[in-house]
């Protein structure tokens, strides 16, 4: 497949692209942002936290990259609509959506066994991770056909993958401990493919990434087989696909091509 960049995408063409990235203050968010932004997309990074997002802006337009703040937290319908709203005004589209913010599982000690796990943390993982994934990319749909070649990354796991998790000899295999992460994945891999399916004669198009165990904040300490920037690679593929690329398909990466993951 595809080696990891973006053959077609040339610069006079990113010159007038825009992208935004959710929880783009830290982690894959931010690396995703800076890569998207070095090929010369402009880029929006999205986060709750004002002072978190500006001070992330800031260290990407010190290196000269065109980036700016929008205040949006994905859990909460009035900021989803007001950063809709600045974005209509100000840029009047939107090229590229991606949905990288996300919670994943902490070592708090808290339970995700799937006999285990309470309601309270199965709707926190499922609204983050998928209900508000839902929410912000239906706000933002109308932009995202108004650009020429749409294109909206939702960020997954291998974990959410059925196939992959089943596997006996897989990490996540013989003991599921992360169920209530493992379905909110699951579930936005089927927003990937049922929203493709309905996007199929437009041109936008919407992938699911898997970015591979990736060492930020969120991961357990030595678990990362990737750098920030290898993790990235995936998404800022997506985001950059062609008129000829897949979409409603999952993707991971491995000796740095792109690969398909199962469902
Ligand atoms: N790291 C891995 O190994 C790995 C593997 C597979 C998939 N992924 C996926 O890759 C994506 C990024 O992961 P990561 O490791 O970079 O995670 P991370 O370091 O924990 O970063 C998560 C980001 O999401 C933001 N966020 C969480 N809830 C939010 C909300 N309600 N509104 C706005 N922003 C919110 C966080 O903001 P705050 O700073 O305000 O908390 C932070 O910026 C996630 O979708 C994750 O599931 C990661």
């Amino acid at each position: 497949m595809n080696p990891l960049h973006c053959p077609s995408f040339n610069f006079m063409e990113t010159l007038q692209k825009l992208a935004l990235i959710t929880g783009a203050n830290r982690g894959l968010g931010f690396e995703i942002a800076r890569q998207l932004a070095q090929k010369g997309i402009t880029v929006l990074l999205g986060a709750r936290n004002e002072g978190a997002g500006n001070d992330a802006v800031t260290r990407l337009t010190s290196q000269g990259y065109t980036a700016h703040f929008l205040l949006l937290d994905i859990d909460d319908t009035a900021s989803i609509a007001n950063a809709v709203a600045e974005v209509t005004t100000k840029f009047g589209k939107l090229d590229i959506l991606v949905n990288n913010a996300a919670i994943l599982p902490r070592r708090d000690g808290t339970v995700h066994s799937p006999s285990g796990v309470s309601q309270d943390v199965l709707n926190t993982f499922l609204q983050t991770n998928f209900l508000s994934q839902v929410a912000v990319t239906q706000a933002f749909l109308p932009l995202v056909k108004l650009s020429t070649a749409g294109r909206i990354v939702n960020m997954s796991s291998s974990i959410g993958s059925v196939t992959i998790t089943s596997e006996p000899l897989h990490k996540n295999g013989p003991k599921p401990a992360t169920l209530a992460y493992a379905a909110s994945k699951a579930a936005l891999n089927m927003f990937t493919v049922t929203l493709a399916k309905e996007l199929a004669e437009t041109t936008v198009k919407v992938n699911s990434i898997d970015p591979g165990l990736t060492q930020t904040e969120a991961a357990p300490p030595n678990v990362g087989d990737n750098s920030m920037e290898q993790g990235a690679r995936p998404a800022v593929w997506a985001a950059c696909l062609d008129e000829d690329g897949p979409t409603g398909s999952f993707f991971t990466h491995h000796l740095q091509h792109l690969v398909t993951n199962p469902w």
